[in-house]
């Protein structure tokens, strides 16, 4: 077989067999296919397309080049959630607790952030002392034992992924949806679980800018998944603004204690979070249908139990637990300070990359894998799309190392928002459940 066969026929738009894409992944996972050979067939992939039997390969291919994880040891069903990224979000740190006390099993593998967006380890690690660096074992005694365990990515899993994103990143070859299917599909069925549920982000600060493309990657994705053997649902959400109000890693933390608390029980992450839970709740059988998921869901909530599952996973994973009930004891930063509107009017656009990026000048985020992160650092929101303002009213605080950096983050922070005289309808958060 010649890669150079395979570039012709792709090119020409022909699908590639079984053998053929077998053969693409394993020489070029083992660098006998080189980075020019392997940029010109994702070019020829992203304009020519796949069909859904080479998407089923590739992603299958890109599983087994690299370890499987095999969650046998671990009893009953387990579920696990991936989101396509955005700011503020911070949805694992309050589904996870809250679908593990109601008895579904969390086996998840989470990464740190890049970019504007943070990653769900960075922010757990602002409980002192917490650790996803669990051996295999650990892990599986930890869902075990607690129901629930988040575990670092290992450098293992799905390699062929990890060379292949970083190719892509560069070669303008991102957005094409047997791409992405098959580069977060393959980890995530490595990863093990019986339950997969995606949150696929649709909006300016995610990659899918229209609903139209958001459902497309979201029907891609189950359907991959359900083809591997996987229970798998969907929800589409809208990313025209942050999630929630905190974006920055224990402003987040606390944000979502806060919720966990059962304080702002209507708000977009708590309306997520029940929407992504009562669908592992369905698909694991837990539940007859989202109605009666949803209300467990909030009993585990009301009752307390969420937050003390919290509690337990941060216990178990090396980390000091009073912060759950006392988040002032989270990382504090040293500055804070407010963003007062110059004008008045109704928010009608926030840009959430922009503010992804604020709190990163802040220290909240890294702009290569090797920078250290500042927890405390970030910002809170105090007004949203649809809300009006007066000139003066404080639009955020900024959390902040030193006074300079405060005061760069404001008046970027203010450059963020845009504002109409008249009222501004938000479009529906929850676009669609698949
Ligand atoms: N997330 C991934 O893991 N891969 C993609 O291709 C896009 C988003």
């Amino acid at each position: 077989m010649k890669m150079t066969d395979l570039l012709a026929k792709k090119r020409d738009g022909l699908p590639l067999s079984t053998e053929e894409i077998n053969y693409m992944i394993q020489g070029y996972t083992d660098g006998s296919i080189p980075d020019y050979q392997m940029s010109a067939m994702c070019m020829a992939i992203l304009l020519r397309g796949m069909d859904e039997r080479e998407v089923l390969d590739l992603t299958m291919a890109m599983v087994h080049s690299g370890e499987v994880l095999d969650l046998s040891p671990i009893a009953g069903i387990k579920a696990d959630k991936h989101s396509t990224g955005g700011v503020g979000d911070k949805t694992s740190l309050v589904l996870c607790p809250m679908v593990a006390a109601c008895g579904l099993k969390i086996a998840k593998m989470s990464g740190r952030g890049l970019g504007h967006t943070g990653g769900t380890i960075d922010k757990l690690e602002s409980f002192p002392g917490f650790t996803t660096e669990l051996t295999e074992e650990q892990f599986f005694e930890n869902v075990n034992r607690h129901g629930i365990a988040l575990m670092g990515q290992t450098a293992d899993l799905a390699p062929a992924d990890k060379k292949l994103y970083a190719l892509r990143d560069v070669t303008g070859t991102v957005p094409s949806i047997p791409l992405i299917v098959s580069s977060i599909m393959s980890k995530k069925l490595a990863s093990g679980a019986d339950v997969i549920v995606l949150d696929v982000k649709c909006g300016d600060g995610s990659f899918m800018k229209t609903p139209e493309a958001a459902e497309e990657l979201a029907r891609n994705l189950t359907r991959i998944g359900r083809l591997a053997g996987r229970r798998c649902a969907a929800i589409i959400t809208d990313m025209d603004q942050p999630l929630g109000t905190a974006v920055g890693n224990a402003l987040e933390v606390r944000e979502a204690i806060s919720v966990l608390s059962g304080e702002d029980p209507d708000g977009d992450l708590m309306r997520l979070c029940l929407a992504l839970g009562s669908c592992m709740l369905t698909e694991a059988g837990f539940a007859a249908s989202r109605e009666e998921a949803e209300q467990l869901l909030r009993d585990a909530v009301s009752s307390g139990r969420a937050l003390d599952k919290l509690a337990e996973m941060v216990r178990a994973q090396g980390g000091d637990d009073a912060a759950v009930y006392h988040p002032e004891l989270l990382p504090q930063a040293s500055v804070t300070c407010e963003v007062p509107s110059l004008q008045a009017g109704t928010v009608s656009r926030i840009h959430a990359e922009a503010v992804g990026l604020v709190s990163m000048g802040l220290g909240g985020g890294r702009a290569k894998k090797e920078d250290r992160i500042n927890p405390a650092v970030g910002v809170v929101l105090h007004k949203k799309l649809g809300d009006v303002v007066q000139e003066g009213e404080s639009l955020a605080t900024i959390y902040a190392a030193s006074e300079a950096s405060a005061a760069e983050a404001v008046e970027k922070l203010r450059r963020c928002y845009e504002f109409s005289s008249g009222p501004v309808e938000r479009p529906p958060f929850i676009r669609k459940i698949l």
